[in-house]
């Protein structure tokens, strides 16, 4: 086949991605209040490939509290990125990124989140660490809510059940975007936002006995809504206070395959891809699309909305759209059985085509490809890929090397992709990996699920001298980005680390 020869743009915004409760650690320092990740415990390694996703009780979230001296909550500790930001920039500069995604911690600035005045050295500490990615020349990247917030918000109000957190949110999102107006130009308001249908704690902020088990699904949707409402109030906003500012959506981008031609299993794909493109075609299009109609009506589901509401979504519509990428899924039609694939959030049943991370996680970068042509073809609004990697265990070697060609491999073999899609003519503004640096992980809380070109010496039990080390990825990636991703197709370009 003809090479088709169309490079990245020469403004691609190579880099990595992170969230603060993943990484940063200190979690009560110069006032921080408690999150709700500072009370999740790490998963055994017996479980990892179809744990669920934390769903705590009040009672629960109690005992936590009351035992946190006994018990080890790894986000409590990150990897210590608040002290050692500036050594960790200064290794992301040395891989050459241009942009660097980052989420600001809600509890860091209103500890309890229903404060009317801001923590200033929670502010401050954002303002240290955006100075210093720009005075290395790097682009901050920023995500509003990324997986968190502050646990009091949970325990009094209910999360995001309730609509007064909106108005919360949006003091929030406007106390941060003005402050860092002039230092941070791209926005995201929620991260993987369609998450919010499958993990009620970690996205929505719901305790598991503040609604009834038949009630679920119906709170989660009227949580979603005011998750909607608050992400059009942050883009006002934006487009308000921030010069030139751009901010986008965040969805957990993934595509499901019909389990074969059968008419009924190609339905029960195109349903379960709307639980993704329900959430972008509310932000980019600003109404909630007609198919869900009959879905709220067949599940008996009603969400109190205000009568401003539709003219708020209407009003304000994302400039890009963001999304992570890992993996793929399959969906059948009713009388399928079948056996199921492992994955943090959105998965159903496995692909026999398809190899799959130590985690279950279906491995499938023309999957990518597709997706992309999906979401572009549907809004031909920018895409900007924010997080995409490789959940692996790594071994360091007796001479201190970390060979992690399976990670090179995946990330290649994803880039590629995202070539092929920029000639199928999709717009894309960058690709952000998911973890640069080791950290913690959002759904097992697991140290030794490692996504970064950067090794943290840091066990499961938090355990280690937090020392960085360069992977063999390390060279790879950097290598990548110098030459603006011109030399992917060799696999063994790869550089290995002496
Ligand atoms: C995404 C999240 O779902 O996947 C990240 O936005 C997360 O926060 C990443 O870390 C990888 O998932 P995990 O569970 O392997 O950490």
């Amino acid at each position: 086949m003809k090479n088709l020869d169309k490079e990245f743009p020469k403004e691609f915004l190579w880099g990595g991605a992170v969230a603060a409760n993943q990484l940063e650690g200190a979690f009560d320092a110069d006032g921080k209040g408690l999150s709700s990740n500072d009370i999740i415990e790490r998963v055994k390694p017996e479980n990892r490939k179809a744990a669920p996703l934390p769903f705590p009780s009040l009672q629960e979230v109690r005992e936590a509290l009351e035992d946190g001296e006994n018990r080890y909550f790894p986000k409590r500790q990150g990897i210590d990125f608040y002290h050692r930001y500036k050594e960790d920039i200064a290794l992301f500069k040395e891989l050459g990124f241009k942009a660097f995604r980052l989420s600001i911690a809600w509890s860091r600035i209103f500890p309890k989140g229903d404060e009317l005045k801001p923590n200033e050295a929670g502010l401050l500490y954002y303002d240290n660490v955006f100075n210093e990615l720009i005075r290395q020349g790097i682009e901050p990247i920023v995500t509003l809510s990324h997986y968190e917030m502050p646990l009091h918000l949970s325990i009094e109000y209910g999360g995001w059940t309730n609509r007064k957190v909106i108005d919360f949110f949006v003091r929030f999102s406007e106390t941060v975007l003005d402050r860092y107006k002039e230092k941070v130009k791209y926005w995201i308001t929620f991260n993987e936002i369609n998450s919010i249908l499958m993990s009620p704690f970690i996205s929505g902020g719901i305790l598991r006995n503040q609604v009834e088990e038949e009630k679920l699904l119906q709170a989660k949707f009227q949580a979603a809504h005011h998750q909607l409402v608050a992400s059009a109030k942050a883009v006002e906003a934006c487009h308000r206070l921030v010069p030139n500012g751009q901010i986008g959506c965040m969805v957990l981008g993934m595509i499901n395959y019909p389990n074969n031609p059968r008419p009924e299993d190609v339905l029960a794909a195109l349903q379960d891809q709307r639980k993704t493109f329900f959430f972008t075609d509310v932000q980019v299009r600003g109404h909630y699309p007609s198919y869900m109609k009959r879905y709220f009506k067949e599940q008996g589901i009603t969400i109190e909305k205000k009568k401003e509401d539709e003219q708020v979504l209407q009003d304000n519509l994302v400039d890009f759209i963001s999304l992570s990428y890992y993996m793929s899924t399959v969906s059948a039609g009713p009388e399928t059985t079948g056996e199921k694939a492992g994955g943090n959030i959105l998965t159903n049943l496995k692909n026999p085509y398809l190899s799959s991370s130590e985690w279950g996680w279906q491995i499938d970068p023309v999957g990518l490809r597709t997706l992309l042509n999906m979401f572009y073809e549907r809004y031909e609004k920018p895409l900007f890929i924010v997080e995409n990697g490789l959940g692996a265990l790594d071994k360091v070697e007796d001479n201190g090397c970390i060979h992690d060609e399976y990670r090179i491999e995946y990330l290649q073999e994803h880039l590629v992709q995202v070539r092929e899609a920029i000639n199928d003519g999709v717009e894309i503004i960058g690709y952000t990996s998911w973890g640069p640096i080791d950290l913690i992980s959002f759904s097992t809380s697991e140290m030794s699920k490692r996504y970064g070109f950067i090794y943290v010496d840091q066990d499961d039990e938090g355990n280690g001298t937090l020392e960085r080390k360069r992977k063999d990825s390390f060279y790879w990636y950097k290598n990548v980005i110098a030459s603006n991703g011109k030399n992917l197709n060799s696999l063994q370009e790869k550089l290995i680390s002496k």
